[in-house]
């Protein structure tokens, strides 16, 4: 399995990342520090996961060298604005002590100041956040910049019957790519586990050329006992002298995505960094029993944001 992808900007972006969303102050930085001994050179961070002084902490303490170290990050909504853009940027750089990040993402596509209602205009085409997060590499700020939540305007497959699954298929990404870019986004993070495989999606990122991260790899809260419980995984795991996980871990790779598992448990994270190829006819098993099942409902915030629209439509 690829140990990298190499980007449109030339940068090698390791294939497997420590996801620290839900990762607590007090349990992130051993989770960091161990994933870094266990060989992990990828952490996944974000500003709202209010995580980041600690992340920055144990990347220092781990001894190993910045530039060794692929470090991301992303912009909440409430920055969306170009002016607030830098100093939202710059509160992230502080915190985690490093003067650039090697890529930074518009966490979702939503531009809201605490508080107020959404801005329309930006968050249907978020064109003036990309000028000034281009204008950010140029500064030397970033060496890279993507999208988070992004999916893409597709009509749902037939295996889609409810209609309550149709809101994978839509969103803005295709609005953004349609401006003058400088720097086209480098990734797309969304959710993919075995669940909510998104194939259509995955279709479509390859064709674009655009790299996808899959974030809640093992199916996120709530399911990843699910997910570990699949009789395919079982029993592909078996066979090859696998955990679950792995297996789990490693399909993501095959499908050629960036893979985010998140753990604070110290055996878990070095389990998960290792992985390797499914011979082709487990893969296909594999594959064909995440796209034929009925999809769950996926993880969607809108509700909890107030927002008189679902994100992922
Ligand atoms: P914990 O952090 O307590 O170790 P996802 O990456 O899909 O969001 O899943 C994250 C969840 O899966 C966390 O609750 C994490 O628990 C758990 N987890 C991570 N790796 C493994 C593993 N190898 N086996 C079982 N559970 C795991």
């Amino acid at each position: 399995l690829p140990s990298h992808y190499t980007l449109p900007s030339g940068d090698k972006i390791p294939s497997i990342a420590l996801g620290v969303w839900q990762a607590g102050r007090n349990e992130v930085g051993n989770a960091v520090k161990t994933a870094l001994k266990a060989g992990y050179r990828h952490i996944d961070g974000a500003w709202i996961y209010r995580n980041e002084v600690e992340v920055g902490k144990a990347l220092k303490d781990s001894g190993v060298p910045r530039e060794d170290i692929w470090i991301t990050s992303k912009l909440w909504n409430f920055f969306h604005a170009p002016e607030d853009i830098e100093p939202a940027l710059d509160d992230s750089l502080t915190k985690l002590g490093t003067d650039y990040l090697d890529m930074y993402l518009i966490h979702w596509p939503l531009a809201r100041k605490d508080g107020q209602p959404y801005d329309k205009a930006l968050t249907e085409n978020p064109y003036p956040t990309w000028q000034k997060l281009e204008e950010m590499v140029e500064k030397g700020k970033v060496r890279n910049i993507g999208v988070s939540n992004f999916n893409i305007r597709r009509q749902a497959k037939p295996f889609c019957k409810k209609k309550r699954f149709i809101h994978w298929n839509l969103c803005r990404l295709e609005n953004l790519t349609a401006n003058p870019l400088k720097i086209r986004p480098a990734v797309n993070q969304v959710e993919i586990n075995y669940w909510v495989p998104q194939p259509e999606l995955l279709q479509w990122a390859k064709e674009h050329d655009l790299l996808l991260q899959a974030y809640s790899p093992l199916g996120g809260n709530g399911k990843v006992g699910d997910t570990l419980a699949v009789p395919e995984i079982k029993e592909i795991a078996k066979e090859l002298g696998m955990t679950p996980a792995q297996v789990v871990i490693s399909w993501h790779i095959q499908r050629g995505t960036v893979v985010l598992p998140k753990s604070v448990t110290p055996s878990r994270v070095v389990e998960n960094f290792q992985v390797q190829a499914l011979p082709p006819p487990l893969f296909e098993k594999l594959e064909k029993a995440a796209i034929s099942h009925e999809p769950y409902p996926r993880f969607n915030p809108s509700k909890n944001w107030g927002l008189d629209f679902d994100i992922f439509e």
